[in-house]
Order: structure tokens, then C-alpha cells, then sequence
């Protein structure tokens, strides 16, 4: 991640030693308040700024190279403000997940929100998808929209979406953690989800999660270096 770390810390509250483990927490970013998180709960952390390496993609292997030993099996970017390059994503084929505050294909890239304001929908939502080489193109697992037909202000829809990306998120690790998510054969666009394990995961989530609350604001700590994942 890259900033506040809200939807880390759901995963920490809801699937951390239940659906899954956490077994490491990369940061592009030094001080970014999700380090905390991940080290109040003793999870090992790592901080790989762009500006320590040669270029992006050296970073991008030392990434990887720091997350495979550590035993990671699924990437998931929790508000990770930089792209990957397709080295890494070779690295965790299929493994690689990122939540992203707008209704995909709609307002991928930065300011997701604030693009979905200035268009005027009055629909907003959240779409937790895996990663591919695009700028939040990969396949949707799990997608909610929610109304806000009179919104105008970021932090207000802001609000609204957080609790959606903190159930949304948690979900598709545990549906990824219990092997429930498949490409449909006919279209690998398309994500199956076994139903019964959904609502399985569902219950679980919902039972251990305790909301992390609002962020202070729309996590963009690394912005003026992102290339428009998030
Ligand atoms: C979230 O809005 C997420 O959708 C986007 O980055 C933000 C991260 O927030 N990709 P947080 O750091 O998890 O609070």
C-alpha cells in the first residue's frame, strides 16, 4: 500500500488469521500510516520506494523477490498508488488483486471519485478486480454500486464507498484463500464465484468485521509518482 491503509487494516480485522494469513506488508511509501497497522499486529513490513532503486523496475523485483520469500501466494493492492510492471505480475500469475473506488470500466486511474463527480452519475461504487498489465483492467471479482444522486463533495462519497471496499475486499481474498473464484471458460473476462462459498465468506467476513472507520481523506500519499493503479 501507499497511504492510510483502512483496507489493510479490514483485512488485518476480518480475514488475518482465519481466511487467510497476512504474512507481509510492502509499502511504497516510507512512514505510510498502513506500516503501523501491519507492525501493532507483528506482520512483517517493507518499504520499497521508488526513489531507492535504479528505476521501477528493479523496485518491482526487489518487490516481488521480498513478498516470495515471505511465502505470499496473493498480492492485493490496498490502496497502492503505482502500477506493476509485467515482471512482477509474471511472478504471482492469476494472484494479483486491487480494489479500485469506481464501477469499472468507468473512471479507472487516479482520482476515481473525483472523475465520477465531475461527469455527474448518480450512481457510484466499487470494484475489487484482478490485476493485469492495463490501468485497472483486469477481470471484476466483486463489484457493489451504491446511489448518491445528490452528491458533491469527494469525502461524501468517499464515506459512502469505504464500507464497501472494507467488505468487498476481505471477500474476494477469502473467496481467493478457499480456491472459489475461476475464469468462465467461455469468456476469462467473466469471474465465477462459487455461490455457496460466497455466502460462506460472506457470514465470516461480516461476523469478525469490525469497520476501520472513514480515512482522513483520499489515500493519494505517492501521487506524483503514481502511473494510475489504485
Ligand atoms: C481506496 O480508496 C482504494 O479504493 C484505492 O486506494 C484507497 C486506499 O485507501 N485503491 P486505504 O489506504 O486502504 O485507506
Amino acid at each position: 500500500m501507499s497511504g492510510t491503509g483502512t483496507n489493510l487494516q479490514a483485512l488485518l480485522d476480518t480475514v488475518h488469521g482465519r481466511e487467510a494469513e497476512v504474512v507481509a506488508v510492502a509499502a511504497s511509501v516510507a512512514g505510510a500510516p498502513a506500516l503501523a497497522r501491519a507492525e501493532r499486529l507483528d506482520v512483517p513490513t517493507a518499504v520499497f520506494a521508488r526513489s531507492a532503486y535504479a528505476d521501477r523496475h528493479v523496485r518491482d523485483a526487489a518487490l516481488a523477490d521480498w513478498l516470495a520469500a515471505r511465502g505470499a501466494r496473493l498480492v492485493v493492492l490496498a490502496g497502492y498508488m503505482e502500477l506493476l510492471d509485467g515482471a512482477f505480475l509474471s511472478r504471482f500469475p492469476g494472484a494479483v488483486i486491487n480494489v479500485h473506488p469506481s464501477l469499472l470500466p468507468a473512471f479507472p486511474g487516479l482520482a476515481a471519485i473525483e472523475q465520477a463527480l465531475a461527469y455527474g452519475v448518480k450512481v457510484f461504487g466499487v470494484t475489487v478486480h484482478f490485476v493485469d498489465a492495463g490501468v485497472d483492467t483486469g477481470a471484476v471479482i466483486l463489484q457493489r454500486a451504491v446511489e448518491l444522486p445528490d452528491a458533491r463533495e469527494p469525502a461524501q462519497v468517499l464515506a459512502a464507498l469505504r464500507p464497501l471496499e472494507h467488505e468487498l475486499l476481505p471477500r474476494a481474498v477469502a473467496l481467493f484463500a478457499r480456491g472459489a473464484l475461476a475464469a468462465d471458460p467461455e469468456n476469462p473476462r467473466r469471474t465465477i464465484v462459487d455461490p455457496a462459498v460466497a455466502e460462506a465468506v460472506a457470514e465470516t467476513v461480516a461476523e469478525a468485521g469490525a469497520d476501520p472507520g472513514p480515512a482522513a481523506g483520499v489515500a493519494r500519499a505517492d501521487e506524483a509518482n503514481r502511473a494510475g493503479e489504485g
